[in-house]
């Protein structure tokens, strides 16, 4: 459809009580918002020729007015439908701030997990993590909280995807981040449920009412209706730009194609998947086999991976496990149990674990012998978590929140039998599960995290006895962070010795991990 160019009047009502800009377009509502909206500004040209300038797929500009260019929306479906009066939701300053306040849609409609997923979108785009995004979410229900997850979770896996379609249908970046984020998800949800795109678009358009006062609600009607006509050139389209189809930044790109010359897209493949549900067995309290037993007559199937790790058909909440709360089991994936397997700890050893938050390698080190293990990790929140795990399985470490590196702050001078070192990284081998590091990642982070190991292994191995073991971990996928690391360190301490390395490729059965097992010369 054609979009006829309009005139915009732009006026800026300032020093009332009321404090507001508006925008009226030739036979459109007044599109007014809050001069409070510190980021924002108006979503169309205020100098004329005014009016929102999408770019058409050929490259031919298009003005669209904001709303009655495109047919409306039609009335949203009931489950959308208002239950309270409308309030002012997101500005764009503030998105973890606003993604805590609730929204007048019903809790079950399409159109609050789409605006929930936006607040968690926006945010993470912002920089902050997943994990921290997600928890700012108000605690809704837990469907109405797992739906705006998918969709969060989802819109941040395919990476460059909605943002390939974005570039070609506005002429700019949007100056409202939760507005972008909703047309993100939405692109999302439409890209899982092409067979219901209006009632998607319908549900859009409810979400963007939430979001200040409702002012882009025309343009994401706009856009998205110009998507859906505009969808298979476009998808034909991105099938020739890199990170659309590989659904990961350029630089990444470069770097597995560079290194994994003949497997970077399966690896690539496996990052974009859905990740399986693994379990870890608690062989001090019940048998592999008859977990195994207990699994199938709960109606959850599973295939045994080796060691204590099951994979289960399909992943469930974590309740639902037999024994869980009761800590015959926990969740952790099986590249990730490797790490107390290599280690090996022995009945009465003293144990470091140096970096050990949120506890999955630390449970399992108690799991597999009687150890006295001091566990330690910078980040309190993350130290609690710890706690609550070794609780759960009925285990016992100590448990501190320190820098590792300052050993003269914690360290009671005694050696150390084993250590595990599980340092900081890219985490490039886990990005299945942590689709959000596609954003927050920069190329120069590569160099920023093996600079930090680096120190991390020369502070640590001082602490490791004549004949003790230390075994260094990532889940990074990048040799400057694993092998080269390794040997930049065997260079520098001549007294360490190899005894083993492990490089996990990320697979369907698990995800990328590296490991290197040194032993101190007696
Ligand atoms: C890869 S994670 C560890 C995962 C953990 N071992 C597990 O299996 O659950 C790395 C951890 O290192 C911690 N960390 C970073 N720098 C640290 C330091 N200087 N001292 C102690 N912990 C540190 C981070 O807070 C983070 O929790």
């Amino acid at each position: 459809m054609h979009a006829t160019a309009g005139t915009a009047i732009a006026s800026e009502a300032s020093g009332s009580a009321e404090c507001i800009h508006q925008l009226q377009l030739p036979g459109s509502e007044v599109v007014k918002w809050p001069k409070a909206c510190a980021h924002y500004r108006p979503p169309l040209a205020i100098s004329p020729p005014a009016g929102i300038v999408l770019n058409s797929f050929h490259r031919r500009q298009q003005r669209i007015q904001a709303v009655p260019s495109l047919p409306p929306s039609s009335s949203p479906s009931p489950r959308a439908q208002r239950v309270r009066k409308p309030i002012l939701a997101g500005n764009g300053t503030a998105p973890l701030a606003a993604a805590g306040a609730r929204s007048t849609l019903a809790p079950d409609s399409l159109a609050e997990s789409l605006l929930r997923a936006a607040h968690v979108i926006a945010a993470v785009r912002s920089g902050r993590s997943l994990t921290v995004a997600l928890r700012a979410l108000d605690p809704a229900d837990p469907a109405t909280r797992a739906a705006a997850q998918e969709v969060a979770y989802g819109s941040l896996r395919r990476y460059g995807c909605g943002e390939f379609i974005l570039r070609r249908l506005l002429d700019r970046t949007l100056p409202h981040a939760e507005t972008e984020a909703l047309l993100l998800a939405t692109l999302y949800r439409l890209h899982t449920r092409p067979d219901a795109a209006y009632m998607v678009v319908d549900q859009a358009v409810s979400a963007a009412g939430e979001l200040v006062g409702g002012a882009f609600r025309g343009l994401v009607n706009a856009v998205l209706r110009n998507y859906l006509r505009q969808r298979e050139a476009l998808l034909t389209a991105m099938a020739d730009d890199q990170e659309a189809t590989f659904q990961h930044p350029a630089w990444w790109l470069a770097r597995l194609r560079r290194t994994y010359p003949d497997c970077w897209p399966e690896l690539v493949g496996v990052g974009n998947s859905l990740p399986p549900m693994t379990l870890r067995v608690n062989r001090r309290r019940v048998t592999l086999n008859d977990y195994v037993e207990s699994l199938r007559r709960s109606g959850l199937p599973c295939r045994e991976l080796g060691g204590s790790a099951l994979m289960l058909d399909r992943p469930v909440a974590v309740d639902v496990l037999p024994g869980f709360a009761d800590g015959l089991v926990s969740i952790q994936d099986a590249g990730a149990q490797r790490a107390a397997e290599l280690l090996q700890p022995m009945a009465g050893e003293r144990v470091l674990d140096a970096c050990c938050a949120p506890g999955g390698k630390t449970g399992h080190l108690l799991e597999l012998a009687d150890i006295e293990l001091l566990a330690l990790d910078i980040d309190s929140d993350r130290t609690r978590r710890v706690q609550d795990n070794l609780l759960r399985l009925g285990l016992v470490a100590t448990v501190r929140v320190a820098d590792c590196t300052a050993s003269e702050q914690w360290w009671d001078g005694q050696p150390f039998d084993a250590i595990l070192a599980d340092v900081p990284c890219t985490a490039s081998g886990v990005v299945r599960r942590h689709p959000d590091i596609k954003y927050l990642r920069r190329e120069s982070d590569v160099r920023r995290f093996a600079r930090l190991q680096s120190t991390l292994l020369d502070k640590l191995w001082p602490l490791l006895r004549p004949g003790g073991r230390l075994l260094y971990a990532t889940c990074s996928v990048f040799p400057e962070e694993n092998g080269a690391q390794i040997d930049a360190f065997l260079v520098r301490q001549p007294g360490a010795l190899r005894l083993a390395e492990e490089r996990l490729l990320p697979r369907e059965e698990h995800d990328g991990f590296f490991y290197a097992l040194l032993r101190k010369a007696l």
